[in-house]
């Protein structure tokens, strides 16, 4: 059985903390320092959880309908992803847009997968066109719910409607639906967790690409802290963006990153995934996560500070301030 680590809430939110800082640092030296500092507060915040043994009779699974498939994890076995090679999953939030055409250029001329997590209320004749796109391509659609609802404010009804319009949606596209969801604002709870059918995404590496809408920012982020098994934070919605992915792609690369999808990362590395479980990185020797929440604990909710946090309304109403925009 897999060795199951994760962060105290504490030491996470002081994680966050950092990383949401790393774009306001240039100094080499200061790069370093707070790098130290994250690893330290990292290891502080690390539970070893003793391994649990467990004797589970094999057992043979015989998959004999479809319905199967359509919530797989999105996974292309043809992709040549060699499991012991570096790799890194760039993730996409908040589209589509029209700048996501210019991310899927830059991934098909690199033969690059990525993650997108799509709010459903941006999805259009013409926006849709970029999943299909996306799709086909092998990148993988992952749900960013429908109207960008901070979740631990929703009811559990409003939970419920915006995860399933987002699937419906996407799932009218390409004819499969999201396997991961990533949570609005980072923003999450167990009661939250534990209703959604999936598993959800967070991120090792903040670019905070929306607030400084700064291209070498968003670069220089991504290129100084990048290490093998991270998840990479950005968004689709924005032209700086969309520059940076231009030129990280490519970068990336040629540092041997193999660029995948979040499903590709976790099977190729043999990550067990669960719905309610929470991924932060997949890094090889000491994935970060929270497992899936026992039921019967009492909840507690994270809020992280990566997307702007407008206020607290309504699900309906709790849009991202720029996702507003339309075309
Ligand atoms: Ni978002």
């Amino acid at each position: 059985m897999q060795k199951q680590y994760w962060k105290t809430i504490c030491g996470f939110v002081a994680v966050i903390g950092l990383f949401s800082g790393c774009n306001r640092v240039n100094n080499p030296e200061e790069i370093a320092m707070l790098q130290e500092q994250s690893n330290a507060i990292m290891a502080m915040a690390t539970e070893t959880v003793p391994t649990e043994t467990t004797t589970t009779p094999e057992t043979t699974t015989v998959t004999t309908t479809t319905t199967t498939d359509l919530y797989a994890p999105f996974i292309d076995y043809d992709a040549g992803i060699d499991p012991d090679k570096p790799m890194v999953a760039l993730t996409f939030d908040d589209g589509p847009s029209e700048h996501t055409a210019t991310i899927l250029d830059v991934l098909e001329q690199n033969n690059a997968h990525a993650t997108f997590f799509v709010v459903g209320e941006n999805i259009n004749t013409y926006t849709g066109e970029h999943i299909k796109r996306a799709a086909s391509l092998g990148c993988e659609i992952g749900s960013h719910t429908y109207d960008h609802c901070n979740l631990t404010k929703a009811s559990a009804k409003e939970v419920d409607n915006t995860v399933k319009k987002t699937d419906d949606t996407v799932f009218d596209l390409i004819g499969r639906y999201p396997y991961w969801l990533r949570p609005p604002y980072g923003s999450f709870n167990d009661d939250v967790r534990l209703q959604i059918q999936k598993p959800l995404a967070f991120w090792s590496i903040d670019t905070r690409d929306w607030d400084t809408r700064d291209t070498a920012s968003t670069v220089n982020t991504v290129l100084n802290y990048i290490e093998d098994g991270d998840i990479v934070l950005m968004h689709d919605f924005y032209a700086p963006t969309a520059a940076a992915a231009e030129q990280l792609i490519p970068t990336l690369i040629e540092q041997g990153y193999q660029l995948v999808t979040l499903s590709e990362m976790a099977y190729y590395r043999d990550f067990q995934l669960e719905n309610g479980m929470l991924v932060i990185d997949m890094h090889p020797d000491e994935p970060s996560y929270y497992p899936t929440p026992d039921a019967s604990n009492n909840t507690t909710t994270v809020e992280s500070s990566s997307e702007e946090m407008t206020e607290t309304v309504p699900c309906e109403e709790a849009m991202c301030t720029d996702s507003v925009e339309s075309y």
